[in-house]
């Protein structure tokens, strides 16, 4: 029988590192001022979400979502002992794509010198934090129906660019970081229920949808774009908008229950997993999952203090750094339960 299997990671993060102490001092072309920008502290930021610090691109135009995980990208490929021209197949996540259209997955490709006329197939999935689990599903139904053979996805995202630096914004900016991680997913003909890719199930509840966006434009309407640059205090068009407070309780309700279904629906127990990989939203979300969904808490594994809310990102970020720290190690089961803008959701089990 065949089933799908993950055959390479990677991630990447930029180099710059900014600390909690630092936030409250950036401008909007996140620059360190001398004066305080906005009202928050260190102390705030690590008490409510259990950030420490999280990573910038460099601000000098250059850096596109497609650019950081083309690097994740490669990482992976070379992880899976195979070359970019193997893949016939890839899924970018995002929820920063480099510009409105085409999607971002075209830009990697070309970035991995795959395009032409032999250039093989190109998505762009929009499930924000849920990204990198939808994306493995689409990918284990595509390998297990023998549609493509080389799947790789890619959650990548620039989001240091278009957060407002400022107290009217804190609640959001503070929250998320930089970052790309990537796996490429392929057959493998076996008859062991274990092995591979064993569950996903993904879901969404669009009435959540505007608990968190961000609009940037209003196709609905003209001029699309309502951007008055001589204001700019006034456009929140242009800044992610939330409600922390019900976004949190759907998180951990909608995480849990995930969690405990891909257990049931797979008949395993926490004997079984070797790690808990939950989204990277913020440490209070994960350690409420990890207590309501009784989840040994040695078991779980976190990076929200070291890069914030990577977003489409988190999840492939999360076990690469624990395999390069030496905790995660090839052929581990690990339980992934995600939530994120839309309402989007879901759980995976999978060997890394
Ligand atoms: N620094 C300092 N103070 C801040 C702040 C910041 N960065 N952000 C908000 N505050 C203030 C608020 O203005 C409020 O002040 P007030 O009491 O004077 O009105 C106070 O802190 C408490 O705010 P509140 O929103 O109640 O805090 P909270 O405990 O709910 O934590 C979040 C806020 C954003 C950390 C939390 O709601 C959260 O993490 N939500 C989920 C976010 C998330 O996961 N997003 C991604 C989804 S995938």
């Amino acid at each position: 029988m065949i089933r799908s299997t993950i055959l390479g990671l990677g991630s990447y993060v930029p180099e710059r590192i900014v600390k909690n102490e630092e936030i409250p001092f950036l401008d909007d072309q996140h620059v360190r001022q001398a004066v305080q920008q906005t009202e928050t502290s260190d102390e705030w930021i690590r008490a409510r979400s259990g950030i420490e610090e999280r990573r910038y691109v460099p601000n000098d135009g250059k850096w596109g979502s497609s650019d950081l995980g083309t690097i994740a990208a490669e990482r992976a490929i070379a992880d899976a002992g195979i070359t970019a021209k193997d893949i016939d197949c890839i899924i970018f996540a995002t929820l920063s794509p480099d510009i409105h259209f085409p999607g971002t997955a075209v830009f990697l490709q070309s970035k991995l010198g795959i395009d032409g006329e032999t250039g093989c197939a190109c998505y762009d999935i929009r499930q924000q934090c849920s990204g990198f689990l939808y994306g493995l599903q689409m990918a284990d139904a595509f390998v297990r129906t023998g549609m493509y053979k080389r799947v790789l996805i890619v959650g990548a995202e620039v989001h240091s660019h278009s957060l407002d630096y400022s107290t009217r914004g804190r609640d959001v900016m503070v929250l998320f970081g930089d970052g790309a991680g990537a796996v490429v997913v392929g057959p493998v003909e076996t008859d062991d229920p274990r092995a591979g890719v064993l569950y996903t199930s993904v879901q969404a509840d669009g009435s959540g949808a505007m608990d968190l966006y961000l609009k940037v434009f209003e196709i609905a309407k003209a001029p699309f774009v309502q951007y008055d640059w001589k204001n700019r205090d006034e456009n929140s068009i242009m800044y992610p908008q939330m409600n922390g407070k019900r976004v949190f309780l759907h998180a951990v309700r909608n995480m849990v229950v995930a969690t405990k279904k891909a257990l049931k629906e797979t008949g395993l127990t926490w004997a079984d997993i070797d790690w808990f990989v939950p989204h990277q939203a913020n440490l209070r979300i994960n350690e409420a999952v990890v207590q309501y969904a009784e989840i040994p808490p040695e078991k779980a594994l976190n990076t929200i203090m070291f890069y914030g809310n990577t977003t489409a990102a988190t999840v492939p970020l999360t076990i690469d750094h624990w395999r390069q720290a030496g905790k995660v190690k090839k052929g581990d089961l690990v339980l992934s339960a995600v939530f994120g803008a839309g309402y989007t959701w879901g759980a995976g089990i999978f060997r890394v």
